[in-house]
């Protein structure tokens, strides 16, 4: 089959790698792509723009195609492709909604009982500030739309939280993204990532994961996209994973069913666990970067096969069998990331360690490889212990070099 990855970061490359091992697949294109995709060939192009890619997509003679980032699944890239002929992996519009509106996917735990922080939305500032006066700190507020990552405020004070309203509302921070906000219970406990694969009715959950949010060590510093990420994690016991199962994950599924929004795809629970059990804190309509780069490290069996059982309505519960092994995944920055940063920095990564290493903000220059975004790559090694993983990916970081190198050196330090 001719396979369509849609996407160009860490995630996407380690997605193309895992595909690239399936027998089912002969041709891989990457639109964008990036230059450490060896297994698949790059298609220039712009994920937002539908008609562009479904045009690219059938003159490829694509068979299918897996739709990975956020952005363009809220567009309905998914949507575009099935209508020009082109099976998917990932949701449709209206199922992706589960990230892409926070309002819609609070309600829908709301209506179906699902585990989540108590919460009410808002689209004025007035009854926002007046249901802030009774609220406990700290508060959590959000705007409902994407906002990669940043948008959730967590107010300690009364005054934090009435400015973070006002800036949402108001002053259109976020821009159409928090025209609706939600003001939500704080909620205490570890953080957890759990990926699953669903064709709509069932889900094999894949092992558990830890991203590292904060940019600094010991979690300081402004949000991220992640800078690292450590799996299975230990919080995550069988029992929380029963639980979450039966409550949250088989719950979501049939509400989302219920309201006519069937999802096919991956569905990335980004849970709590607190001392009541595991909540939701929000749901993403697709894998986590860096959480995919480790996670699939764990896991047997074929990726590619799985996703079309998600696009066909048959998946398996031992499609994808876990090793028992662990991973850790060190995000390699650029200095300055998430504010401001220079790019265009030579790279260069050791021969041993190539093999381990996934790209994002890289760019191929006729004087070789250059640094182009924030998170540049991300090293992930396995080992039979937590300890042994990540001693190796710390040892594989060292062979990576470009001006500004940062990366945390506490990844998975919590859970060791
Ligand atoms: P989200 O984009 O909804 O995952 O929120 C980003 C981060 O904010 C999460 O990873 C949590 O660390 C934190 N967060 C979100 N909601 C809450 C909550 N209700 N209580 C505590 N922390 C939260
Ligand atoms: N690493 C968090 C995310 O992908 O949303």
């Amino acid at each position: 089959m001719n396979i369509l990855v849609i996407g160009s970061g860490g995630r996407e490359h380690a997605l193309v790698k895992r595909i690239a091992q399936s027998p089912l697949a002969k041709k891989i294109y990457a639109l964008p792509g990036n230059p450490g995709m060896r297994e698949a060939a790059a298609v220039p192009g712009n994920p937002m723009d539908n008609a562009d890619t479904v045009k690219k997509a059938i003159e490829l003679g694509i068979d299918f195609a897996v739709v990975a980032p956020d952005d363009p699944l809220a567009n309905g890239l998914v949507d575009a492709l099935e209508e020009g002929g082109i099976p998917c992996f990932g949701p449709s519009r209206q199922a992706a909604q589960l990230e892409s509106s926070k309002v819609f996917a609070k309600e829908l735990m709301q209506k179906y009982q699902i585990p989540t922080a108590r919460f009410r939305a808002f689209t004025q500032v007035a009854p926002a500030l007046a249901y802030l006066n009774d609220h406990p700190l700290p508060a959590v507020i959000k705007a409902d739309g994407l906002a990669k990552g940043k948008g959730v405020i967590i107010a300690e004070s009364l005054q934090e939280a009435e400015d973070a309203v006002k800036a949402m509302l108001q002053d259109k921070a976020f821009g159409e993204s928090g025209s609706r906000i939600i003001i939500e219970e704080f909620l205490q406990g570890p953080e957890v990532s759990v990926l699953t694969l669903t064709d709509g009715e069932n889900l094999v959950p894949l092992p558990s994961a830890m991203d590292h949010k904060r940019a600094g060590e010991n979690d300081t510093g402004l949000n991220t996209g992640g800078m690292g990420v450590i799996a299975p994690t230990p919080f995550y016991t069988e029992e929380v994973a029963k639980e979450a199962m039966d409550a949250i994950f088989l719950p979501t599924l049939k509400a989302m069913k219920a309201e006519g929004r069937v999802f096919r795809g991956c569905i990335f629970f980004g849970l709590m666990i607190t001392d009541k059990g595991p909540r939701v804190l929000e749901y993403n309509a697709r894998f986590g970067d860096p959480e995919t780069q480790a996670v699939l490290e764990l896991v047997e069996g074929d990726l590619l096969a799985a996703m079309l059982a998600c696009r066909k309505g048959a998946l398996k519960a031992d499609t994808l069998k876990s090793t028992g092994k662990h991973a850790c995944c060190v995000v390699l920055a650029s200095k300055g990331y998430p504010g401001q940063f220079e790019t265009g920095f030579p790279i260069t990564v050791a021969e041993e360690v190539a093999p381990f290493v996934h790209y994002a903000g890289v760019k191929q220059t006729d004087q070789g490889l250059v640094t182009s975004g924030g998170r540049v790559m991300s090293v992930t090694c396995t080992g039979d212990t937590l300890k042994e993983a990540r001693d190796k990916a710390y040892e594989g970081v060292k062979g990576v070099h470009f001006t500004g190198k940062y990366f945390r050196r506490d990844i998975g330090a919590s859970a060791l």
